[in-house]
């Protein structure tokens, strides 16, 4: 009785381990599809841009909200994922990392260069586009969090992944901010006004801790 208990649990126990955890070569190769995802966005942007043509508007939205839904799925498998010990299967990792890191700035230096034509082709952009990133910048907090911690704390690949999730965070609040400039398209000094005191004021606040 005890013993088939006992295998009960174990059973419980393994099964339970099995759904809550992704190995790091599952979470690298998530991170690279999310990579390709993340240049195909930025493509469509990109086309969008030159062609002035409103209709695939809503492909970007679609793309961004899979890259959420990835994410979000991803953070729910990793909350079990021991910290990663191996070099090259940290390395791995932190190809995949990098790799969708770099999508992500170009997706970002897309959107804030062609805000101005997705403006006017449709206005509704004006709105839609900087909610999406928020959206998407939140749950990307969420995952890089999470993926940084699989990094040994003291390991390099952690110190470098801290600095790309910043600058992930910087070009998603420029990106908003190039949506965010109401009608005055291209009013740069706005614009670097808001980002100076923005910069500033977060520069205070980690001062103040
Ligand atoms: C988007 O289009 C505008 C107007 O045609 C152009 O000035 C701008 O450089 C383009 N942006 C990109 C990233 O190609
Ligand atoms: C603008 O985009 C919205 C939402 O994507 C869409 O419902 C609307 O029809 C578009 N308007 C034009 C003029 O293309
Ligand atoms: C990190 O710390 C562990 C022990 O906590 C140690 O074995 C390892 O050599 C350290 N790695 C680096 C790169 O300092
Ligand atoms: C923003 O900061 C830059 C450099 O820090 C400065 O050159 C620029 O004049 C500032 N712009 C405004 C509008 O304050």
């Amino acid at each position: 009785m005890h013993r088939l208990f006992f295998s009960f649990m174990a059973l419980c126990l393994y099964t339970h381990w099995a759904v809550a955890a992704l190995t790091s070569g599952e979470i690298a190769n998530s991170l690279n599809e999310l990579a390709q995802q993340g240049f195909a966005a930025k493509d469509l942007v990109l086309e969008i841009n030159s062609t002035a043509d409103a209709g695939p508007i809503p492909d970007i939205y679609t793309k961004m909200d899979t890259m959420v839904a990835v994410v979000l799925t991803d953070v729910n498998f990793m909350t079990n994922t021991p910290i990663i010990t191996d070099q090259a299967e940290e390395q791995d990792v932190y190809e995949g990392y990098s790799n969708f890191v770099q999508s992500l700035l170009e997706l970002m230096g897309a959107l804030s260069s062609s805000a101005a034509q997705l403006k006017s082709i449709n206005e509704t952009t004006m709105n839609k586009v900087p909610s999406e990133i928020r959206i998407l910048q939140t749950a990307i907090d969420a995952y890089f969090y999470n993926v940084i911690g699989l990094f040994p704390a003291n390991s390099s690949y952690n110190a470098q992944a801290n600095n790309q999730k910043a600058q992930v965070d910087t070009h998603c609040f420029q990106a908003v901010w190039a949506f965010d400039r109401g009608y005055s398209n291209g009013n740069q000094a706005t614009y670097q006004a808001r980002r100076n005191s923005s910069l500033h004021s977060r520069r205070i606040k980690r001062g103040s801790l």
